[in-house]
This record gives C-alpha cells, sequence and structure tokens, in this order.
C-alpha cells in the first residue's frame, strides 16, 4: 500500500532560493576554494535551479574578485551577487566583479543592532542610515537589481529597521534582508517580524531570511520567516557557514515539498540534484556531512532496527516520509546489525543471491549472524557471504 500525496491546500506561493555556499559557506572555519572549485559548484547550483548564487565577496582579495567574475561571465539562469559592505571600494568591487552576469546583483549590508552599530562601527543611527541610502544608490548606479541587508537585524530596533528599509527601498533596493547574523532568534519572533516588515514595507519589495544555526534553528526560523511573508530564502549547501553554519538549502526545500499539505509554498529547486551537490561541496569544501544530517547524511535513509526494517520491507512509507530518489540517492538501505531482524536478513541474502536457502539454515544462520554483529557491530555483504559460504550444516539435534 502507498500512501497517498500530500495536497496543497491552496496555490502555493513561489520562494526564491538565494544559495550563499560560495560566499557565506566559503567562511566556515577552514575552507577556502579556489577558482575552479567554484566554478564547478556554481555550475552545480545552476543545474539544481537556484535563483541567485552568491558568487563570493569582491573586495576580500583580487583572488575572490576574480572567481565572482569568472562565475559571472560562464554561468548562466540564476541571478549572480557579489557581497559589499556600504563603502564605495566595496561596491566598485562588486559592481566590476558581476559586470558580465546576464543578472548581476550587488547585495549591500550594514550592521543595525545597538551593539554592532556602537561598538563595531562606532556610528550613531542616523549616520547608519545615510550611509545604507549612500550605499543602495551607488549600487544602483551600476546595476538595478540591489539587495540591502541589516546585519544583526534580528538584535535590531523594529522601529529602526523599518526606517532604514524604507529609506533604502526609496533609494533604489528591490530586495531587503534580514539577516538572524548570530543565529538568535526564535520561529515566532521571526513570523512576527516579517509580518511587521510586510506591513511596513511596499508590496513590490521582496524580503528575505538568512538564518544562522547558532542554536540549531536556522531552517526552524526561515521556514517562519516565509511564513510571515518572506519571499527569499537565503541558505547553503550542507548548511555549511560561519560557526555553527546556515540554514541549510536541502532541509528547507525538502519541507516544502514534503510537507506541501501544510506549507503553501515551492521552489525551483530540482530535487533530484540534491544528493549531487551536497556531496560535491563535502568534498571541494572538506567539510564532512556528519552521517545523521537531514536528507543528505549517510544514516538519512538508513534503517537498522528489526522493527523498522521489517516495517520498511512491508511497505517503504512505514518509516520513510520522502523516497531517497527523490533526492537523488540510491534507495533506503538496510543496515546489517545487531538490531536487525530475521525478515532484513532473509531479505540481504536474498539480495546477494541466495535465494534457496531452506528456512532451518536462515533460522540457523541468523544465530551466527548476531553473534557476529554482536563483536564486529555493522555487517557488510561479505561478511554475509562469507557466512553463508562457511560450512553451514544445520548442527542436529
Ligand atoms: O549573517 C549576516 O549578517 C550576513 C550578511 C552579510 C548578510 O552574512
Ligand atoms: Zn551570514
Amino acid at each position: 500500500m502507498t500512501q497517498p500525496e500530500p495536497q496543497p491546500k491552496v496555490e502555493a506561493q513561489r520562494i526564491r532560493i538565494f544559495d550563499t555556499t560560495l560566499r557565506d559557506g566559503e567562511q566556515s572555519p577552514g575552507v577556502a576554494l579556489n577558482h575552479t572549485q567554484k566554478l564547478e559548484i556554481a555550475h552545480t547550483l545552476a543545474r539544481l535551479g537556484v535563483d541567485v548564487i552568491e558568487a563570493g565577496f569582491p573586495i576580500a582579495s583580487p583572488g575572490d574578485l576574480e572567481g565572482v567574475s569568472r562565475i559571472a561571465r560562464e554561468v548562466r539562469g540564476p541571478v549572480i551577487a557579489g557581497l559589499a559592505r556600504a563603502n564605495k571600494a566595496d561596491i566598485e568591487a562588486a559592481a566590476k566583479a558581476v559586470e558580465a552576469a546576464a543578472k548581476p546583483r550587488i547585495h549591500t549590508f550594514i550592521a543595525t543592532s545597538p551593539i554592532h552599530m556602537a561598538k563595531k562601527l562606532q556610528l550613531e543611527p542616523d549616520a547608519v542610515v545615510e550611509r545604507a541610502v549612500m550605499a543602495v544608490k551607488l549600487a544602483r548606479s551600476f546595476v538595478d537589481d540591489v539587495e540591502f541587508s541589516a546585519e544583526d537585524a534580528t538584535r535590531s530596533d523594529w522601529a529602526f529597521l523599518s526606517r532604514i528599509f524604507r529609506a533604502a527601498v526609496e533609494a533604489g533596493a528591490t530586495t531587503i534582508n534580514v539577516p538572524d547574523t548570530v543565529g538568535y532568534t526564535t520561529p515566532d519572533e521571526m513570523r512576527d517580524l516579517f509580518a511587521f516588515l510586510k506591513a511596513e514595507l511596499p508590496d513590490h519589495v521582496y524580503l528575505s531570511s538568512h538564518c544562522h544555526d547558532d542554536l540549531g534553528m536556522a531552517v526552524a526560523n526561515s521556514i517562519a520567516a516565509v511564513e510571515g511573508g518572506a519571499r527569499q530564502v537565503e541558505c547553503t549547501i550542507n548548511g555549511i557557514g560561519e560557526r555553527a553554519g546556515n540554514a541549510s538549502l536541502e532541509e528547507i526545500v525538502m519541507a516544502f515539498h514534503t510537507r506541501r499539505d501544510h506549507y503553501p509554498f515551492e521552489t525551483g529547486i530540482r530535487s533530484r540534484e540534491i544528493y549531487r551537490a551536497s556531496r560535491l561541496v563535502s568534498r571541494l569544501s572538506g567539510m564532512p556531512v556528519q552521517p545523521n544530517k537531514a536528507i543528505v547524511g549517510d544514516n538519512a535513509f538508513a534503517h537498522e532496527s528489526g522493527i523498522h526494517q521489517d516495517g520498511v520491507i512491508k511497505a517503504r512509507e512505514t518509516y520513510e516520509i520522502m523516497n531517497a530518489e527523490l533526492v537523488g540517492r540510491e534507495a533506503a538501505v538496510l543496515v546489517m546489525g545487531k538490531h536487525s531482524g530475521r525478515a532484513a536478513f532473509r531479505k540481504a541474502l536474498t539480495d546477494l543471491g541466495y535465494q534457496d536457502i531452506p528456512d532451518d539454515k536462515v533460522q540457523y544462520l541468523f544465530g551466527r549472524f548476531k553473534d557476529l554483529a554482536d563483536r564486529k557491530g555493522q555487517l557488510y555483504a561479505d561478511d554475509l557471504r562469507a557466512l553463508v559460504d562457511a560450512r553451514t550444516d544445520v548442527p542436529q539435534t
């Protein structure tokens, strides 16, 4: 029996996926990608169907500027964005880097929380607004598509956020991004903040979320932002990024897809490309994916306990809420270990070509398999073959 596909309740709204693997993701400690690697990832992101690729921070180094330029020249499909602080040199570097893109964007930002303004920028709030306006106007002199971010927005005063965002929109910003820079906010706060900003800003403005994972809530906060009115979500493959990382692209996309009966949102992501993108980013960044990571971890579609294995053999939907193939992976794996049951053991033998073993012999082998699993942990195909091919006469009692 297969479960009915969940049906959306209302027509889904399209959410833009802004991928920042090559910018915030590359800010993961220890990660440094060369141009060729960046280009390969950018092509993979385009094939995945992201709407925007944030290709880097061009002022950071001549290498970064060249990396963004190459992507702008060679990758077609998504918007190509370059990041810039709210100053002339950064914006000119970003403009130069994205100039060859078919769809260029400059993403400029300045901090708005009391602590960042007082301690880091050492600027009064009025001066911060002035800088934001200057930056957006300058960026608009180069490109039509300008995104403005208020760094540390979730620890900023809401009235001040509304003020600076309205000023940025008047100066020409088309997307307004609300970063939870230090991963501090909660889903209900995020939903309320977006609902507030949506009411404060003109309808044509694209509201965007950008969540970090310091409290493990980046994905939940991003989804809450969308419920509050965000129409762009900033995220990274495998959730890589500064400190605890950014919201994970694959988790947000598959949450919307799997629960489309609940969330009236859809993305343009080709889900079957997810696993390939995850493997590539992990390999090139040198950042392994934790085995129990949702969607792309080694164990995300593996079943070890006998009860679960028996259920999955009878109907995958008993313990799987999505098919592995949907994200470009092999079908679910039954891990052979000490928790495995007889049904999974029998299936594993059949899959290895041992269809005709009589029941009493399977029963006997199952006992030996359990002894071996107790000692070895996980057992592989060769272990099972060795068990069967050893002298395996069932002892006569
Ligand atoms: O986390 C953050 O605030 C950022 C901005 C530059 C958007 O990455
Ligand atoms: Zn960030």
